[in-house]
């Protein structure tokens, strides 16, 4: 097995998934306030440091993905925020792109900047210690879009981020993500993601990114957040397996999914319910930002010295993810376990 092959598969290990805690200064500032906390280089550090060395990184997190300001952070003890990472055996990453910008010639649509430069970023993410990095491509449904130019041009320049990511040997995290927000139902987000997904494959081959080293982030197959009808989790399964297995191609070793907007347990369990009737050879789990961290954000906003407590429910939120992540998790199970 290569070595990029070795890194995908360790992030996505048995009962693994992904620790997303790359928000950008600007969502960091939004997120922080949103709990009355100020947006300092030092509270940003501190908080992440408390993720980063709670107890459940050992047993389920098997990646971090890092913002540029925290890979060259270091911690209260000395360690570099890489190597606090690597003493739990999770694997430090890193998101390379710089933002979803307006897209000239369909400006209500966005397209993912960061290429320029790029080669030489990637170099130096290596050398502090990443093995991994992410690009993420945003897509909006409504009645006129996602345009045919928005998702050939998201996929053109998400196919040679792969391709310099895997020159620089680390594993690209390919990130097409149709937002949920919208009065769509759940069959439009499929069709959509279909499109998106087909097109970035396509793109990802002629630019010879060997699949077996990536891994796909996609958005779960959702009705959107303003829509009139509901689905259950067991529907949202469904629609979400089917819509991968017509469109990725089998070589791609894991997937793992975004969290989007879905409350902490709806990703949880809807994430349960997709492995339960998992019959691919995907690895489904998680890639978490908001829905790995909320509840613990919430908790330190009261109170930024109650290192213990936030870390009880972040390492609490890790471990639901991780059952739901091997088909295990429970309603109950995850109550009993919060008692
Ligand atoms: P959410 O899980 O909060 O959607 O964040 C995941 C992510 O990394 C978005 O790029």
């Amino acid at each position: 097995m290569s070595e990029l092959e070795n890194i995908a598969k360790k992030m996505l290990a048995k009962g693994k998934g992904i620790l997303a805690a790359d928000e950008s200064t600007g969502t960091m500032t939004k997120r922080l306030s949103s709990v009355n906390v100020e947006s300092t280089s030092e509270n940003r550090l501190k908080f992440r440091e408390i993720l980063f060395s709670a107890e459940s990184m050992k047993e389920n997190i098997g990646g971090v993905i890092l913002y540029d300001e925290t890979i060259k952070q270091k911690t209260s003890s000395g360690k570099s925020i890489p190597e606090l990472i690597k003493s739990f055996g999770s694997i430090p990453g890193i998101k390379v792109d710089t933002g979803a910008k307006k897209l000239a010639g369909s400006p209500e649509e966005k397209i993912t900047e960061g290429l320029d430069g790029l080669r030489e970023r990637l170099e130096e993410y290596y050398k502090l210690g990443a093995r991994f990095t992410k690009w993420r491509a945003v897509y909006n449904i409504s009645q006129k879009h996602p345009s045919e130019l928005a998702i050939k041009s998201n996929a053109h320049a998400l196919a040679r981020y792969a391709s310099l990511v895997q020159e620089s040997k680390m594993v690209p995290i390919v990130e097409p993500e149709v937002l949920m927000d919208g009065d769509h139902n759940i069959k439009k987000c499929y069709e959509i993601t279909s499109k998106v997904l087909k097109e970035c494959y396509k793109e990802l081959k002629l630019h010879n990114v060997n699949l077996k080293g990536t891994i796909l982030k996609p958005n779960m197959i959702l009705p959107g957040n303003q829509s009139k009808s509901k689905s259950n989790a067991s529907e949202i399964a469904k629609m979400t397996i089917k819509c991968l297995k017509e469109n990725v191609p089998s070589e791609v070793p894991g997937i793992a999914f975004l969290s989007g907007g879905q409350t902490e347990i709806e990703a949880t369990q809807n994430l349960n319910e997709i492995n339960k009737i998992n019959d691919t050879n995907f690895v489904m789990s998680f890639s978490y930002g908001r829905a790995l961290q909320q509840s613990a954000l919430k908790n330190w906003g009261k109170n930024i010295t109650d290192i213990n407590n936030t870390q009880k429910i972040f390492n609490h939120r890790s471990k639901m993810n991780g059952l739901s992540a091997s088909a295990k998790w429970s309603m109950d199970l995850e109550k009993q376990l919060t008692a």
